[in-house]
């Protein structure tokens, strides 16, 4: 079943640009624009919602976490995210207006399961982005968009995850199509972008040779930091994560704005540091803060990782090693960005000699809170 790979990760890894496209599939007309009518909400409750708030665990949460710029720039409703755990155990203010997306890979986590209960408890629309047909939590939800990733084995999330962003991607733009904040035309235009996804992450794929000998000269390391700001913030926690859980690797992920305010003072000569930079183009301000970041970390000695747009020639001279990523427009970096994170992780922990389908102590679908 691992067709011919080592392991499923690498298989499922591998699979991501027909996973991206099959989620795209037979949801946007010859126009350009989107038929989500399976989603099960009429036009009038969509545009009764005046909040999100996105529940997820783990990697879906940095699925959540990206979806919230994509809902507020282009649908323009006030989006909050938050991890399932700790949802319920506050007193989230939720009304029939507000509309709550949980996001789960399984759709049996217990901790994303109870947050559905008790928005559901409250009145709230529930909407869930999931990938197992008739799994628990689409059938306790009011609505649901299936991924179709096919089925995820390893217990690292990494197809399901590229379909959950492809996922929310859809929702933020059908919001925005049904409300009205954005136009038709705008509308297919990002649509056609999203049609480009396949092939740009398959031409990722395609350059991660050098990735993978760096991992392997990295295996002797104790710690590694990630960087980034914008969506490249929950990408640099999703390279996190996933370290740490195939690896078995000290791991940290920061907003790149944060490191003046504190995480500056855990960089050490020789310290590997992967930085995710934002478009120059897309993100001017952000990009030429996160180059400075980058000059920093450097003159301290850290040995810079540095995950930057083609043609992005402001970065050269401050990267100790330089991963490529094709120009995208800058909501949907987090594809192609997040692919040289998972294969680092997985060629890093084969190189230690763990099993990455099967992490210590993990469990592919966490059922119990
Ligand atoms: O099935 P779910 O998406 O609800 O799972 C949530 C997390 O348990 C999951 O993403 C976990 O963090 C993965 N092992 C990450 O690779």
């Amino acid at each position: 079943e691992k067709s011919g790979y080592d392991h499923f990760m690498l298989k499922e890894i591998a699979e991501q640009p027909r996973a991206v496209a099959d989620t795209l599939l037979g949801r946007i007309g010859a126009d350009g624009l989107l038929t989500l009518d399976e989603m099960r909400l009429s036009g009038e409750e969509l545009r009764e919602i005046n909040k999100i708030i996105v529940v997820a665990c783990g990697t879906s949460y940095h699925a959540g976490l990206i979806a919230k710029y994509a809902i507020e720039h282009w649908a323009g409703i006030p989006c909050e995210v938050e991890l399932a755990s700790e949802f319920r155990y506050r007193d989230p203010i939720l009304t029939r207006d507000t509309l709550i997306i949980v996001i789960s890979q399984s759709g049996e986590t217990m901790d994303t399961l109870m947050a559905v209960r008790h928005a559901r408890e409250q009145h709230s629309r529930v909407l869930a982005i999931c990938n197992v047909n008739g799994s628990t939590i689409p059938r306790e939800a009011d609505a649901v968009l299936y991924t179709h990733a096919g089925p995820e084995i390893a217990v690292a999330s990494t197809k399901a995850f590229l379909t959950q962003l492809v996922a929310c991607y859809l929702v933020a733009l059908y919001l925005a199509q049904v409300r009205g904040t954005k136009f038709g035309d705008e509308i297919s235009q990002i649509v056609a972008r999203l049609w480009e996804m396949p092939s740009r992450v398959e031409e990722v794929l395609s350059t991660m040779e050098p990735v993978r000998e760096l991992a392997r000269s990295l295996a002797g390391e104790r710690c590694v930091l990630f960087l980034g700001r914008h969506v490249g913030f929950p990408v640099a926690l999703e390279g996190a994560l996933k370290l740490k859980e195939l690896a078995y690797m000290h791991a940290e992920g920061f907003a790149a704005g944060e490191l003046k305010h504190g995480p500056i003072a855990l960089i050490e000569s020789g310290l590997p540091v992967v930085v995710v930079v934002p478009s120059p183009s897309g993100q001017r301000v952000t990009h030429e803060k996160i180059v400075s970041n980058i000059q920093e970390i450097r003159a301290r000695g850290a040995k810079t990782i540095v995950i930057a747009e083609e043609g992005d020639t402001s970065v050269e001279p401050y990267a100790d090693t330089l991963i490529r990523v094709p120009a995208v427009p800058t909501l949907l970096q987090p594809l192609v960005a997040t692919v040289p994170l998972q294969v680092f992780a997985c060629e890093l922990a084969t190189a230690k000699g763990h099993d990455v389908d099967q992490p210590r102590n993990l469990a592919k679908s966490v059922t119990v809170e």
